[in-house]
């Protein structure tokens, strides 16, 4: 999982805009708010920060849809890594710009799109909205520009003051190799249901991946769980297990945010092991399989898991701080002007 990302380019522009009209608001969300945030929390202090976000990655995604699954991604891994605190985009993290083996360029570019939607909104409101919200709505933004449910996103989260270290991102985040036994056991300690496990797996239905989160299915020896059609076209893709190249997670509708991945798992063209041992584990199948056949379902499992998962750890009230720049923590002196800011800002209320 760490290694897909988001990307291409084939959609048809006019798929963008082709939204469906499922929505959960606030009110109809099953997963209550159990963290400290607040459905309001920018309602004074910046009204128009999900607009500004909304319409930015409507530019962005216009010129290039694969960013939406980078965005959609770089929120789970926030979240899942030490909590949803922005650590994920901090220069020297285990995910960041400077670390060694950092994910593809198109994940870097999801920080630059984050970073850009933060000068925007602070611009119009001053320094009251954290890189970790900006994030979570950006994620929200993505399911939705792509054609899933729109709904309302918790507000209120603080940015964290410490890195992801790498070792805390590879016991955290899922591997793409993990059976479905680990990985129910893996977020069932975060508190996470079967459901919520391959509803959130439902993000793979935009994106793409390289090939060595997946080569160890073809090479030496086949997975025999894996449709043979479909293995003869990855064994084109990815010629040897190294190979740089990338290729689509989800096989049917690469760029749209559907239940089409869950068809995928039916007929055997899941590509990670992760994606497609919850077709085979009598304890998912049969969640794969009314997701598969019903996408309302799907969509409204999905956001209760995202809803879930986007309150992990939060920090809120005083904790952590208001970056001026998601890449770095602020300076001692910039933390210090900041939080006059965010007085200021409060005193709106
Ligand atoms: C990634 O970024 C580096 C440096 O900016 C560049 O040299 C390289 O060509 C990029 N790779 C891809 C696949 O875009
Ligand atoms: C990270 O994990 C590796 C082995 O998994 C261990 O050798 C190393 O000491 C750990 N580093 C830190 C900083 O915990
Ligand atoms: C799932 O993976 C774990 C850890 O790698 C392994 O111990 C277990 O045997 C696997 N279970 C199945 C059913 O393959
Ligand atoms: C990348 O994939 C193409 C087919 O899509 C294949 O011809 C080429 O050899 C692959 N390149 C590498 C480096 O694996
Ligand atoms: C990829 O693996 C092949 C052997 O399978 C090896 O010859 C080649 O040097 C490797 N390439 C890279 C970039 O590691
Ligand atoms: C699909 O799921 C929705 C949401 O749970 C439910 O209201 C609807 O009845 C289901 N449709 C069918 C055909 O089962
Ligand atoms: C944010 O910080 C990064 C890392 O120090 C730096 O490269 C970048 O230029 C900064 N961005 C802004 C807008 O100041
Ligand atoms: C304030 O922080 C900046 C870096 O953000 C630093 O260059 C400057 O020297 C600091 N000023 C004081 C008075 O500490």
């Amino acid at each position: 999982m760490a290694k897909a990302t988001s990307f291409t380019a084939f959609l048809l522009m006019s798929s963008l805009f082709l939204s469906s009209h499922f929505s959960v608001s606030k009110a109809d969300n099953s997963a209550p708010i159990v963290s400290g945030l607040s459905w309001t929390f920018y309602k004074t202090s910046c009204p128009k920060v999900e607009s500004i976000i909304r319409k930015q990655l409507q530019k962005v995604f216009k010129k290039d849809i694969g960013q939406a699954a980078g965005l959609l991604r770089l929120h789970f891994h926030d979240c899942f890594v030490q909590g949803c605190d922005a650590s994920v985009l901090l220069d020297g993290s285990a995910s960041g710009p400077s670390e060694q083996d950092a994910p593809p360029n198109l994940t870097l570019r999801g920080f630059e799109i984050i970073n850009d939607l933060r000068a925007r909104v602070h611009k119009e409101c001053g320094r009251v909205v954290s890189c970790a919200d900006i994030a979570a709505l950006a994620a929200r933004d993505s399911v939705y520009l792509s054609g899933g449910p729109d709904y309302d996103v918790p507000l209120g989260r603080r940015d964290g003051l410490s890195f992801a270290t790498r070792n805390a991102t590879l016991q955290n985040l899922p591997a793409p190799f993990a059976n479905a036994t680990a990985i129910l056991s893996s977020l069932a300690t975060k508190n996470f249901d079967p459901t919520d496990v391959v509803a959130l797996s439902g993000g793979h239905t935009i994106g793409i991946s390289h090939c060595s989160s997946f080569t160890g299915r073809l090479y030496p020896t086949q997975d025999p769980t894996m449709d043979q059609t479909f293995a003869k076209n990855l064994k084109q893709v990815c010629p040897t297990a190294n190979s740089s190249n990338t290729t689509v997670l989800d096989i049917r509708t690469p760029n749209k945010f559907d239940n089409k991945y869950y068809i995928d798992l039916m007929n055997r063209q899941g590509l990670f092991t992760s994606d497609q041992d919850l077709y085979t584990n009598s304890r998912t199948r049969g969640i794969v399989t009314s997701f598969a056949v019903n996408q309302t379902l799907f969509f409204e499992k999905f956001v209760a898991a995202m809803v879930k998962m986007s309150q992990l750890s939060v920090l809120t009230g005083k904790a952590g701080e208001i970056r001026a720049n998601c890449s770095v923590r602020n300076a001692n002196n910039n933390s210090l002007l900041a939080s006059v800011v965010e007085e200021e800002a409060r005193s709106e209320y």
